[in-house]
Formats: structure tokens, sequence, C-alpha cells
């Protein structure tokens, strides 16, 4: 690509030149069919925005809190593994990036930098993502880490009993190097060619982990505890009902179930579920300043980028995940101006129409 990339989708195409074919399809991938993961892009297109006018917007004011802690505007950097495999820096690179643009970022469980490599690298907000293996010792031993290194949530990934069928990973023979938080954990399931599918299998896996066990999972600890993985209004209630701090929105960029629905079609049916008791996160085809608008205007608190994130790494390091959220978040500014919104609080579901009402 010629020239500086002047949006988020023009990063994706400079990862496509920079990384090996299989590194660059295990990041852009989705499972089977992927018509999720194109949907989860083309359903923000299909959402309009009803811009107000002769607003003051002489000042726009992008800052937001996320369980109490400031950042610098609605965007936050979500759980996506093995940052290595997009540049040598890996997540101490992405942590730097987010401390630099005052945004939290979440550490996944799969993360190719340890949490204490990444905890002493910045001084980020950061939370930490689980995911929960059969040996429950091995997800007490990370929260405990995570807790002891500073995070300040937990983030429980529901929406993955079982690892979805990326079938470009499996043409590729996909082969991941150690997950550096898991070294010494998993060291009976785990060889050093370990690849995703043991990482995820059905052995090592807890396909068993039920609502019971968020009850476990507060009892071994003070961090407050996100569900990230919701879709429905029946799932949105039990999270509110049991007194999680926090659920996201997420199909985890639609590469577990295929035919989930996209995820700004039903952030609306959650967030009315949820009724205010509990903020609601939201992931999934974020590319534009104007998804963020629209994901804020049907409910969200804050959104989560998986993919652009690991683009802008792969494409300039810390530097290209600082331009991907520079890019984001003066897109969303300029959306503000020009719908009249002068603060995120300004943002209201009046300020959209979906499709559903477009049809009407
Ligand atoms: C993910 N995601 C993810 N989620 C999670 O809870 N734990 C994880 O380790 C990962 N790993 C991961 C790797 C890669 C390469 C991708 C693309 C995604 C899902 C992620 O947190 C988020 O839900 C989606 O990426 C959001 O969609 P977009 O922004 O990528 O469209």
């Amino acid at each position: 690509m010629a020239g500086e990339p002047v949006n988020v989708n023009e990063f994706q195409e400079l990862a496509r030149e920079a990384l090996p074919k299989m590194y660059y399809d295990f990041y852009a991938g989705g499972a089977e069919d992927q018509y999720t993961l194109k949907d989860n892009v083309e359903a923000f297109k299909r959402i309009t925005i009803r811009p107000r006018i002769l607003v003051d917007v002489s000042r726009i004011g992008m800052s937001t809190t996320v369980l109490g802690y400031n950042i610098s505007a609605p965007i936050m950097i979500a759980p996506t593994g093995l940052h290595k495999l997009a540049h040598p820096e890996g997540e101490a690179a992405t942590a730097r990036a987010a401390a630099a643009s005052k945004t939290i970022m979440i550490l996944s469980t799969g993360s190719s930098c340890t949490m204490e490599e990444v905890a002493s690298s910045c001084n980020a907000v950061r939370f930490f993502q689980l995911y929960v293996y059969k040996r429950r010792d091995i997800a007490a031993a990370l929260v405990h880490r995570a807790e002891k290194n500073g995070h300040k949530a937990l983030v429980l990934t529901v929406d993955a009993p079982r690892l979805g069928r990326r079938e470009a990973d499996i043409k590729n023979k996909m082969m991941v190097p150690g997950l550096k938080n898991l070294e010494g954990l998993l060291s009976i399931e785990v060889d050093s060619r370990f690849k995703p599918r043991s990482f995820f299998s059905k052995a090592t896996m807890d396909a068993s982990l039920c609502w019971k066990d968020v009850e476990w999972l507060r009892s071994l600890t003070n961090m407050p505890i996100l569900i990230k993985g919701i879709l429905t209004r029946e799932d949105a209630i039990k999270a509110a009902e049991i007194g999680v701090a926090g659920i996201v929105v997420s199909n985890h960029g639609a590469r577990q179930l295929d035919y989930s629905p996209a995820t700004i079609t039903v952030l609306e049916e959650v967030v009315h579920a949820v009724g205010g008791k509990i903020p609601v996160l939201f992931d999934g085809g974020v590319r534009r300043g104007t998804d963020v608008f629209k994901a804020l205007a049907l409910g969200a608190q804050a959104v989560l980028i998986g993919r652009p994130v690991v683009f802008g790494l792969a494409a300039k390091g810390e530097h290209g995940v600082k331009r991907v959220i520079q890019m984001l978040k003066d897109e969303l500014e300029l959306a503000m101006a020009l719908s009249g919104c002068p603060s995120v609080k300004d943002i209201t579901r009046s300020h959209v129409r979906t499709e559903r009402e477009r049809l009407l």
C-alpha cells in the first residue's frame, strides 16, 4: 500500500503485507463460513446516524469511566492472544500504547508475554481475561497472579467451552509457540509444539463451566468480574442477577459460533435486559469512529477493539497501535461534532436509526 494509512482498514492491508500468511490468517479469520465475521462489520453499515444541528460543538469531550477508571475515550483494547506473532515486542508494546493512549488494556490468558512482563513495561490500567481449564488450580493460580500484578478486573470469557472451527488455521496447520502465562502450569498437556487445539482442546478446557462457577471465581479474588461473550437478553438478565461488575456483548470476533448474530444487532436487547444495573461493554467489528458512536447510542459504555490493534501492532509496532486508537478517537470526535454531541453523555438512542426502524 502506498503512503501512510488514513484509516484502520488500511492497517489491515499493511498487516497482510507484513505478516506470514499463516499468522495473518490467524488474526483475520473467523469460524467456518465466516458469515458472522462479515456481518459484525456489515451490520454497522445498516445503522445510520441522526445528527442534530446548531448545537455548540466547539469543544468535544470524549473521556469516560469504566469501573471507575478514567479513560480518554470509550475505546479499550480487547483481549487477543499471541501478540508476538505480530511483533517481537508483543503485548508489552501493546500495553505501552494503551498507556500512551490513556485507555485500558485487557490482557489475554493466551498472551505471548507473561503478565509480569506486561505489568513491568507500562503503567496502563490492565484487566485480565481468563479462560478456565479443567484443572481449576490453573485458573486459581492465574487469578492470584493477575491480582498480584495489579490487574484491576477479571474478564471471564464464556463463549469458548470449545475452540471454534477456524478453517484457515486448519489448512495452514497453524502452530502456536508457548503461551507464556501458562508455562509450567499446563506442563502435563503441553509439549513444545503447542497447537491452538491443545490450548483449547477438549482435554484441557473446562466445558462444564456454569453460572455457579462465577461464585467460585469470586471466592478467589477481590477483583471485580466481568463476563465476556453475552449475546442474549436471557443471559444478560442472569448476569445482572448474580451481580457481576459488568458484561461484554461479544461473539469473540466471530471466531467461535458462526451464525451467531452480529454483535451490534443484539446490543440494545442486552442493554434493555440489564436495565442500567451493570455496565455493558461491546466488541465486534468496530472499524470506524462512527461505529463507536453507534455502539454508544445503543447503550454501550465503551467498545473494545480486537483485530485493529493486532493489525496496528503488526504494521508498525507500538506506534501502529497508538495510531489505530488515535484514528478511531479522531473519527469519533468528528462524528460527535457533526452529530451535535459535545460529550459522550450527549450521544443518545435517538441519534441512530437501526435497520429495523428504517424498514418500519
Ligand atoms: C481474540 N479474542 C479473544 N477473546 C478472548 O476473550 N480471549 C482471547 O484470548 C482472544 N483471542 C483472540 C485472538 C484474536 C487473533 C482475535 C482476532 C480475537 C476475541 C476478542 O477479545 C474480541 O472479542 C474480538 O476480537 C472483537 O472483534 P474485532 O474487534 O476483532 O472485530
